[in-house]
């Protein structure tokens, strides 16, 4: 039944044929679409304009004069080179408030891309380590996602990551810190530096987030090798894989992924401005589609990387030859592989469904 609405679609057209007509066609259809989010880093969502605000708010001095000089800045050339910028961005983010306000612009945003419902990140570990208490963090997104729901109708859960350049000991002492939070954290995530921090070193702390009921995913694949989505899946008993477009090296993985319908939780602008694939052309996000893995379209870091969730569905299906019917299979798939209840799920499908089926009717 939940497959059927895209069989069943009437708009089989074509919609990156070249002309203008098509072009504009496939942009509404985007902007229409209601899409989810799966992954989305709430401190990449932080735009230099909000990060002066906050730093003249709370007396922190920036080593850059102009929000324009901050973007200018935003020129990566890997995973770390980002990281670096990311972090000290991070530090003006003081009270409760701050994160509050962080979380509802990206709320704002969500709404203009009609996004319908969202899984953030956040990093505790970024803000615990200055000596920000783990409660002022994980209170202000919460009470700005409540608002959200209440006032925009936007639905959301919440995933804390370990940040993995750092020790074991550190992240058992945040996965303690966020037991008193079950409430509001639906799972535990592992971000940073993939190089030379495999998935194995956290495998007794996940061990025991799955034992305290958090379900489980991990960045892996973004930049470093397959074996640690391999390795994602074996010890870590991730339930999606963040980025993971590196499956593309093993053959066996990508049957695995495919047969399993293992999500993977890719971000196309992310991809292209760290310099995991040179240019949009050459990601492999529509052949994954095609292939019949779960890969779904997320923004990551917006406010670094270039946009929010319409401009990578957008990047994307300008560099390739793409249906409706597939563009509307990301979000079908990132419904299937969210995090909240089968009734929500049905209750998104039909909204998907409804929204594919009248889209050209109603025009
Ligand atoms: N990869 C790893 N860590 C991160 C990222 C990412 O894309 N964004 C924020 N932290
Ligand atoms: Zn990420």
């Amino acid at each position: 039944m939940l497959d059927t609405f895209l069989e069943k679609s009437a708009c089989r057209t074509p919609i990156n044929v070249n002309g203008d007509a098509s072009v504009n066609q496939q942009t509404s259809f985007i902007e229409q679409l209601p899409k989810v989010e799966l992954h989305l880093h709430i401190e990449g969502s932080l735009e230099p304009e909000m990060m002066f605000e906050l730093a003249q708010r709370n007396g922190v001095s920036l080593p850059f004069s102009t929000p324009e000089e901050v973007k200018a800045a935003y020129q990566f050339t890997n995973l770390q080179s980002f990281l670096d910028i990311y972090y000290q961005g991070a530090n003006v983010l003081i009270h409760e408030r701050d994160f509050y306000d962080l979380t509802w612009a990206y709320l704002l945003r969500c709404q203009q891309d009609n996004v319908v419902h969202t899984e953030i990140f956040f990093d505790p570990q970024t803000h615990t380590d200055r000596g920000i208490a783990f409660d002022t963090v994980i209170n202000g997104i919460y009470s700005a996602l409540r608002d959200g729901e209440e006032k925009l109708g936007i639905s959301s859960q919440i995933i804390m990551c370990f940040l993995r350049h750092l020790d074991e000991e550190s992240a058992f002492d945040t996965l303690f810190e966020a037991m008193a939070h079950k409430d509001k954290i639906v799972g535990v995530g592992l971000d940073s530096s993939e190089l030379g921090h495999p998935p194995e070193k956290f495998a007794r702390v996940f061990r025991k987030a799955l034992d305290e009921g958090f379900l489980t995913v991990a960045h892996a694949g973004e930049e470093g090798p397959v074996s640690n989505i391999y390795d994602s899946l074996e010890l870590l008993k991730v339930s999606r894989i963040d980025h993971g477009v590196r499956c593309s090296d093993d053959e066996n993985l990508l049957h695995a992924l495919s047969n399993s319908k293992m999500p993977l939780t890719v971000c196309p602008l992310s991809n292209t401005k760290l310099k995991v694939f040179e240019r949009m052309e050459d990601h492999n996000i529509v052949e994954l589609l095609r292939r019949g893995l779960c890969v779904t379209i997320n923004s990551d870091d917006p406010a670094y990387f270039g946009g929010y969730m319409n401009d990578n569905f957008k990047a994307v299906a300008e560099s390739h030859q793409m249906s409706e019917q597939e563009l509307a299979m990301f979000t079908r798939n990132a419904i299937m592989a969210s995090f909240i209840s089968e009734e929500q799920k049905s209750h998104l499908l039909d909204k998907l469904g409804q929204f594919v089926s009248h889209y050209h009717q109603d025009k």
